[in-house]
């Protein structure tokens, strides 16, 4: 039977898989009306399966072989990646046309251009690894939080592939996977750590406690660094094509950083939130009051018009770190409080390939007696390689589904989480100034984890 030999594969040893029950579910206060929209990760998907997932077991080799796919955005990407840190092929197709055309990911065009490459980016990253979808030991695939309609295209991809070849899936949180992308960088790095997570749709600062157990010490209450980076880009007429942070990295380091007098967000709230909706605004207002047209590229602006703008992007970016570091500077008093055996801080995202950015929090974490972990820029924006660790670090503790049946049938709701928290927030760090919107929120990671953990004792 093709399970049997997809489990010697994986050279298993025996361990009881957990189901959730509706009461779990109940007690993180979900109704379970339908339950393959609330099915948890890593719980069998039906009755029929679950019989399958009984008899799958913790894989205990070091020979795993994961294909990570990762759709979250507007990046379609896939990586082929060993459990012992090797990888053996990573290929990303980003949406650059799409992003100048619209200033902005726009979901349904996203959501096509997903859909026109995925086939493409698995297979070239399969050839590029020299493997077969028969060689792989499990598929892992981002299921939030990021867009539904993208987060779809990756999910049906990953489920097809592992439903034809019978491989255990494992759905991954986005943001969980650009902190852990650095253990496989740093093979040094233990938990307790710290991870600032700074990207185009996320600003997070966590404590990381362990394998999804994170206490999130702060988080975006409105845009995050990334958003902010890429409309001051658009506004100032800067070439889009590899995002506006790297444009405006770029034009920066041509300006005056105090020129413009922008202000810190949120200096009175003593916590470690973070907003850029205001400095947006501030931006947009120094932009205009200076005629400065976005029309006219930068490329043909006069070299007063030019030099204008690359003061405007240097005193940006020197306001919207310093936001960052006042925000670590706090974050990691916190956390040596919780934790004080932490060594080191990560810092990924999109954005953490901004060697600005890195080179200041470095001085705050030297500062603190700690070191800087940050993965190479290639691994810091979205990819398939932090997907396909994130889901062997899940698979090596035995968190994850059975392969999903070779032909889905066509009502099958998928299991996607836009809006998902990575963990639980800390309490101490509570702002009056959070104003998130609680509808239709997934509980949080380390949650799930947490409730999956007291039932199996
Ligand atoms: O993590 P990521 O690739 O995708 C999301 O999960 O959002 O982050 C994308 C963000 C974009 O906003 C992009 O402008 C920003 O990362 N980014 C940068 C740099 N490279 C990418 N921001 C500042 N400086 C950079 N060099
Ligand atoms: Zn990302």
């Amino acid at each position: 039977m093709a399970l049997s030999s997809t489990l010697s594969r994986l050279n298993l040893i025996p361990r009881p898989w957990l189901p959730y029950t509706v009461t779990t579910l109940r007690a993180l206060k979900l109704k379970p009306h339908k339950p393959q929209l609330l099915r948890p990760m890593w719980a069998p998907l039906t009755l029929s399966s679950f019989s399958v997932s009984a008899q799958i077991h913790r894989p205990q080799d070091d020979n795993l072989i994961v294909l990570g796919i990762e759709t979250s955005c507007d990046d379609t990407a896939a990586a082929v990646v060993k459990s012992s840190g090797e990888i053996l092929s990573q290929v990303v197709s980003s949406q650059a046309d799409l992003l100048v055309r619209y200033g902005g990911v726009a979901p349904k065009m996203a959501e096509e251009a997903h859909s026109q490459v995925i086939d493409q980016v698995v297979q070239e990253a399969l050839n590029q690894a020299n493997l077969s979808e028969a060689d792989l030991s499990a598929v892992a695939v981002t299921i939030g939080p990021g867009l539904s309609l993208c987060l779809r295209v990756g999910v049906q991809k990953a489920r097809k592939t592992a439903g034809s070849f019978n491989l255990p899936i494992i759905g991954v949180h986005h943001m969980e996977a650009h902190a852990l992308v650095a253990r496989l960088m740093e093979r040094e790095l233990q938990f307790p750590f710290m991870a600032l997570l700074i990207s185009g749709g996320h600003n997070l600062l966590i404590l990381a406690q362990g394998l999804g157990q994170y206490i999130q010490l702060g988080t975006s209450i409105d845009d995050a660094i990334g958003e902010a980076y890429d409309k001051t880009a658009k506004w100032l007429g800067l070439d889009m094509r590899r995002s506006g942070g790297p444009a405006i990295e770029e034009l920066a380091r041509e300006g005056d950083a105090e020129s413009i007098k922008f202000s810190i967000p949120m200096k009175q709230h003593k916590d470690c939130n973070f907003s850029y909706a205001g400095l947006k605004t501030q931006v947009r207002l120094a932009i205009e009051s200076r005629n400065i047209n976005a029309e006219i590229p930068i490329s043909c602006a006069s070299s007063q018009d030019r030099r204008s703008r690359a003061d405007i992007a240097a005193s940006f970016q020197r306001v919207a770190v310093l936001h960052l570091e006042e925000r670590c500077e706090r974050a990691i008093e916190w956390a040596l409080k919780i934790e004080p055996s932490i060594k080191h801080l990560v810092v990924s995202g999109g954005v953490a390939s901004n060697q600005y950015v890195r080179a200041r929090l470095d001085q705050v974490v030297k500062k603190n007696s700690l070191q800087l972990v940050c993965p190479p820029p290639s691994l810091c924006t979205d990819n398939g390689v932090m997907v396909a660790w994130t889901g062997i670090e899940h698979f090596r503790v035995g968190r994850f589904d059975p392969p999903p049946p070779a032909v889905e049938s066509e009502d099958f709701v998928y299991d996607l989480r836009p809006r998902w928290p990575l963990g639980e927030e800390y309490a101490e760090g509570r702002s009056e100034a959070r104003s998130l919107r609680k509808a239709r929120i997934h509980p949080s990671l380390t949650s799930i984890i947490q409730a999956s953990l007291q039932q199996q004792h």
